[in-house]
């Protein structure tokens, strides 16, 4: 059989565009696709490959799982996923865990959480669910619904209720629609899809106040920020803030699916058994390699490595815009970065990932006035001057494309 990109869209739904090329083998940060042409990764599978394409860890991890054991269901529980949920709840604020296998499933459960504890200690009254504009929290009905972008969740037919969004970082809307109805709010710590945009400390500290006044859930959804990305474990440690249930995947397995939600004992009691659950959640393979994932990343050596890479990444994307002027800042906060394009690119951020992508190198966007970098958390910094000696030639051919 040929596989080709042209295969795709005659065998697959059209929510997808991918790229014309197809990648077949990874090591590190680099990829090759079918034609044997090679790739340095700044995406990172959109902040999941957190230690790069097949590290050793992680193949040794899931090898050996492999050969003991791959699924029960939760009929039955299994060691990877207690060892892992112990390791979780030792590193964090959290004393109880649920696995999921995705992001917005991770959501979806914090969600359902916070109502069923929202109605058993305070009532049917409190329902509101406060997110944030420009947010997003996957793709499932109640997720895409909190998310902050209409365009996801319009044209579906009714939406959950009692779900309402402000504007992020701005502290007086949020207290403006804030009362005792208030069941939880939900937000990432710094919004990715959104454009790369950090909560303000100051804002990120009301928030929490404004939870505790009036007896509201603080979700954080580090889906994006955790697991090492923002250069700490997760990203609360370092705003001072601490939520009552956070939700984690992306990187937690590396690029195995696993979702993990994370909350106090207190809290996690009000779901009790019957009330949610998942075929795979806490399947051992993905909670075995998670584990063997948060070994290498859990230490000062990855996390410190971060804020250095950082700082390299910023140092050569300024070097870069003093010589071609397209950006006006870079955001973001450890190996989580965004690139703002300037009013002469703005909307025009699909044309650099593009021409990247022509001159060997994979970056991402978030939305159109962004290039987004998410790269793995030990990219060694060869590859890091190699990958923007390459994007220096796509800046620089999207630049002479417009005169
Ligand atoms: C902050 C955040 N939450 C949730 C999700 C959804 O995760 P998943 O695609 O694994 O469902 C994403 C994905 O981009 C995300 O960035």
């Amino acid at each position: 059989m040929s596989v080709t990109r042209a295969l795709f869209d005659d065998v697959m739904v059209p929510n997808y565009n991918p790229a014309n090329f197809i990648p077949v083998k990874g090591e590190g940060s680099r990829v090759w696709d079918q034609e044997g042409r090679e790739y340095v990764d700044f995406a990172g599978g959109i902040a999941v490959n957190c230690l790069g394409h097949c590290h050793p860890a992680m193949v040794n991890a899931l090898t050996e799982q492999g050969q003991k054991l791959w699924h029960l269901s939760n009929v039955l529980t299994n060691e990877p996923a207690i060892r892992l949920a112990k390791k979780l709840t030792d590193a964090t604020f959290a004393e109880r865990v649920y696995f999921a296998n995705s992001g917005a499933e991770a959501n979806e459960a914090a969600l359902k959480l916070a109502r069923r504890w929202a109605l058993e200690v305070h009532g049917e009254e409190k329902q509101q669910i406060i997110a944030f504009q420009k947010g997003f929290h996957g793709r499932t009905f109640f997720t895409v619904t909190v998310g902050g972008q209409a365009a996801y969740s319009d044209g579906f037919g009714p939406k959950p209720g009692a779900v309402e969004h402000v504007e992020y970082n701005d502290l007086a809307s949020l207290e403006a629609i804030m009362s005792d109805k208030t069941c939880a709010v939900m937000m990432e710590p710094m919004q990715g899809e959104g454009g790369v945009i950090p909560g303000d400390e100051s804002f990120l500290k009301g928030v929490r106040e404004l939870c505790t006044k009036h007896n509201a859930l603080l979700i954080f959804d580090e889906v994006q920020t955790g697991f090492g990305r923002t250069g700490s474990l997760y990203a609360y440690e370092q705003c001072g803030v601490t939520p009552d249930i956070l939700t984690s995947a992306k990187a937690l397995g590396g690029g195995f699916p696993i979702g993990a939600m994370l909350t106090t004992a207190e809290i996690a009691a009000h779901l009790k058994p019957g009330t949610h659950g998942s075929t795979y959640g806490g399947n051992p393979l993905a909670c075995a390699v998670s584990e063997a994932v948060m070994d290498v990343v859990n230490t000062p050596e990855v996390l410190d490595g971060v804020k250095r890479r950082e700082q390299m990444f910023r140092e050569a994307v300024q070097a870069i815009n003093e010589k071609y002027d397209v950006f006006t800042e870079v955001r973001g906060q450890g190996l989580l970065l965004g690139a703002a394009l300037n009013d002469k690119f703005k909307g025009k951020a699909r044309e650099f990932l593009l021409a990247a992508a022509e001159h060997g190198l994979m970056v991402l966007i978030a939305g159109a006035d962004v290039v987004r970098f998410t790269p793995s958390l030990v990219i060694p910094e060869t590859d890091i001057a190699e990958g923007m000696q390459r994007f220096e030639k796509a800046v620089a051919q999207v630049v002479s494309s417009h005169g």
